[in-house]
């Protein structure tokens, strides 16, 4: 839906002349399950995008609309839910409840949803919406915090009020990701740099269409384990704060102190962020062949070690190899399900579409969809072309 037609259904609603705000998904070309554990990724931000349509009341409500959900959602400010309810307006809901609790001023408003990127495939359609509801709800008031900050707020929203435990990286890449470039991202200082992903290549994301949910259980065990491991070594290394601190050297010698099944899920963080910084090197040599190799060792260690994957997401990866113009490739997001990202020659992307899709259809009897994507605009540009 154009910006023009949501505006049409915006008036249509409530009346009122309203100004939108976009803020993208994402896919993660290398990287998982580093955020949290204060490492590095590289996502970018795709071209599928949540756009958020915006007007002042002059009463203290939020009226939220979708225009995917036919469940509309009220709440009053001065009486704003602790706890999610459950559906889409959570999202919404706790955004507004972490600004305000930031210190933000949060006004009356009609809100108007409309999401773009697919829900439960691990492209971020909850950054997303979070991204473009902060920007909204913050248009409304005199302040204006760096995209970093909004980043940050965002998922204390997603942690405190949804209650996913996720890391920085979805929120982060979300506003401030680039057309052409994938981010790296320190996610303990925030600092990054952007790396141009070479235009002979496009990111090919593949759906298994098996659905995830992080507020669900595995993903937030994931970060216990990460944590549990992170105990152990700093009672023999003081120094660590983090998965991000270890060496390979020091998380083998204290192989024998922890229990093998966190050994493997700390084995797979060091190694991964390893991976990252090697994956930045290929990019920016545009060595694609070695840059494949390293998306298919991720792969196997999400896999293998941090046992996040599932039957139809290693099914996606076995199906790519051998098809024309393909790199590498590897499962994307927290997984259990959703996406897996390729990287494959422009040329040959149209073809390499319909041969995956043929062969997993062939495999699990499930049409998958799969997105021809480029490194897109993060939320950034979309706040520019908001205040012109
Ligand atoms: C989800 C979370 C991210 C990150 C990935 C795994 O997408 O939202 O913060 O932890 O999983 O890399």
């Amino acid at each position: 839906m154009k910006a023009d037609e949501l505006c049409d259904r915006f008036m249509q609603e409530f009346h009122a002349q309203p100004r939108i705000f976009t803020a993208p998904g994402r896919v993660n070309i290398i990287g998982e399950h580093t955020d949290y554990n204060d490492g590095f990724v590289l996502p970018c931000a795709i071209e599928f995008s949540t756009r958020v349509a915006i007007s002042p009341r002059v009463d203290r409500k939020l009226v939220l609309r979708s225009t995917e959900f036919s469940e509309p959602f009220d709440v009053d400010l001065n009486s704003l839910p602790r706890k999610p309810v459950g559906t889409w307006a959570d999202y919404v809901v706790g955004v507004a409840v972490i600004l305000r609790a930031a210190g933000y001023a949060i006004h009356g408003a009609n809100l108007l949803v409309h999401g773009e990127v697919p829900i439960g495939a691990g492209l971020s359609s909850s950054a997303a919406i979070e991204v473009a509801t902060a920007l909204a709800l913050l248009s409304l008031s005199d302040a204006k915090p760096r995209l970093q900050e909004i980043a940050k707020l965002c998922q204390r929203a997603e942690n405190e009020f949804v209650g996913a435990h996720v890391g920085i990286m979805d929120q982060f890449v979300s506003c401030l990701g680039k057309a052409g470039y994938a981010l790296l991202l320190d996610c303990r200082s925030l600092e990054f740099e952007m790396v141009p992903v070479p235009p002979e290549v496009k990111l090919v994301i593949c759906n298994t269409m098996v659905k995830h949910e992080h507020s669900g259980g595995e993903y937030n065990r994931r970060r216990e384990e990460c944590e549990k491991g992170v105990r152990i070594l700093s009672t023999e290394f003081p120094g660590i704060r983090a998965l991000r601190d270890v060496t390979h050297e020091q998380l083998s010698s204290c192989a024998n102190a922890m229990p093998p099944m966190i050994y493997k899920r700390c084995l797979h963080v060091v190694e991964e962020n390893q991976r990252v910084l090697r994956a930045v090197e290929c990019l920016r040599s545009a060595n694609l062949a070695h840059m494949g190799r390293v998306m298919r060792e991720s792969h196997v260690s999400l896999r293998d070690l941090y046992e996040v994957s599932c039957r139809e997401l290693d099914i996606m990866v076995e199906e790519a190899e051998g098809l024309p113009g393909f790199y590498g490739g590897r499962m994307t997001g927290g997984g259990f399900g959703g996406c897996t990202v390729n990287l494959v020659t422009s040329s040959e992307a149209e073809a390499f579409r319909e041969r995956i899709a043929e062969r997993y259809l062939r495999r699990t009897g499930i049409s998958s969809d799969i997105y021809i994507c480029s490194p897109a605009d993060g939320a950034a540009v979309a706040v520019k072309l908001a205040s012109m």
